[in-house]
């Protein structure tokens, strides 16, 4: 299965949230990577259907999926962000009216609920109402709905937003089974989530695809751009409006050790270290005010 998006722009006023998209993608797990406002959500609501580009098409195996219509939206999956759903619900039974919506029903519809309440670990509260759900709770029975269909295309937005760490594994090891026969799509700011699972990474920054590769090539970018360097404590401010750091390490007498981003040597007796995704992102959205980085 293929998905292509043609030139795609979505426009709000002046503002172009989503800007020239050209993008094919295939089975697996593809990463949209972008730092807030980069256009994730708007992209993902384009795939899902509900939102209508203002230039451009998405075809799924050639065909418009506007033209395809309920045949799309019965292949699809889908968690919206900051997923809401009806409190007086109690979690079975929104399940259930999510099956009818979907056009699950009977016997069907019953096993596949129990099954995801299970997937996701809500079988003992799903009688319980949802008002009563915690923030994670909430989020696990929206990663149980997006999966009822059995959906083809599955599109996560910030899937793991309010998840501990057990769920979050949990949730990772659920979707690398899943992965393999489907077009999976997950958008996220946060790396770790999608370092082991991502086939494919789409780096996304003011709308548009800036790099795409799998991780082992979106790391390459960063080759001989991340720098390793003891520094005094007090240099710190300094640098920090100067070079994109990430991890900063305690040291001794008053020194720290830093980890720059930075196409050049940023100090003398700093030494290139191995990159990781983490660095590519910072490569990408770290912060440096356009003054320190001319000085
Ligand atoms: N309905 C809207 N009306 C006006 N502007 C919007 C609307 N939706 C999104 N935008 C703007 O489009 C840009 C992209 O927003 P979008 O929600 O797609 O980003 P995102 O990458 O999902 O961000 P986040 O990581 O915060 O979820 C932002 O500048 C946002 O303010
Ligand atoms: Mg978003």
């Amino acid at each position: 299965m293929e998905i292509k998006y043609s030139e795609i722009t979505k426009k709000y006023g002046d503002k172009k949230a989503v800007d020239g998209v050209n993008l094919t993608l295939n089975n697996g797990v593809c990463a949209l990577l972008g730092a807030n406002g980069s256009g994730k959500t708007t992209l993902m609501r384009i795939t899902a259907g509900i939102l209508d580009a203002t230039e451009g098409s998405v075809s799924l195996d050639g065909r418009n999926i506007k033209a395809l219509d309920s045949s799309y939206r019965n292949i699809l999956g889908y968690l919206p962000q900051n997923f809401g759903c009806y409190k007086d619900f109690k979690a079975k039974d929104f399940l259930m009216y999510m099956c009818a919506l979907k056009g699950i029903d009977g016997d069907f519809a019953k096993k596949r609920c129990k099954e995801m309440l299970e997937e996701v670990g809500l079988t003992e509260v799903q009688n319980k109402k949802i008002g009563s759900f915690s923030g994670g709770m909430k989020q696990r029975l929206g990663i149980a709905q997006s999966l009822l269909n059995e959906p083809s295309v599955l599109i996560l937005d910030e899937p793991t937003a309010g998840l501990d760490p057990k769920e979050r594994i949990r949730f990772r090891n659920m979707l690398c089974a899943l992965s393999k026969e489907r077009i999976i799509i997950y958008a996220t700011h946060i790396v770790s989530d999608i370092t082991f699972l991502a086939d494919r990474v789409l780096i996304m920054k003011d709308g548009k695809i800036v790099a795409d590769g799998s991780p082992e090539e979106l790391i390459e970018i960063a080759v001989g751009k991340v720098w390793s360097v003891n520094v005094e404590r007090s240099e710190l401010s300094r640098i920090q409006a100067r070079y994109s750091v990430g991890t900063i390490k305690d040291g001794d007498n008053g020194f720290v050790n830093v980890r720059i981003v930075s196409e050049g040597k940023p100090f003398e007796e700093a030494v290139n270290v191995k990159p990781e995704l983490d660095d590519v992102y910072l490569y990408f959205f770290g912060e440096v005010s356009e003054d320190a980085e001319a000085d």
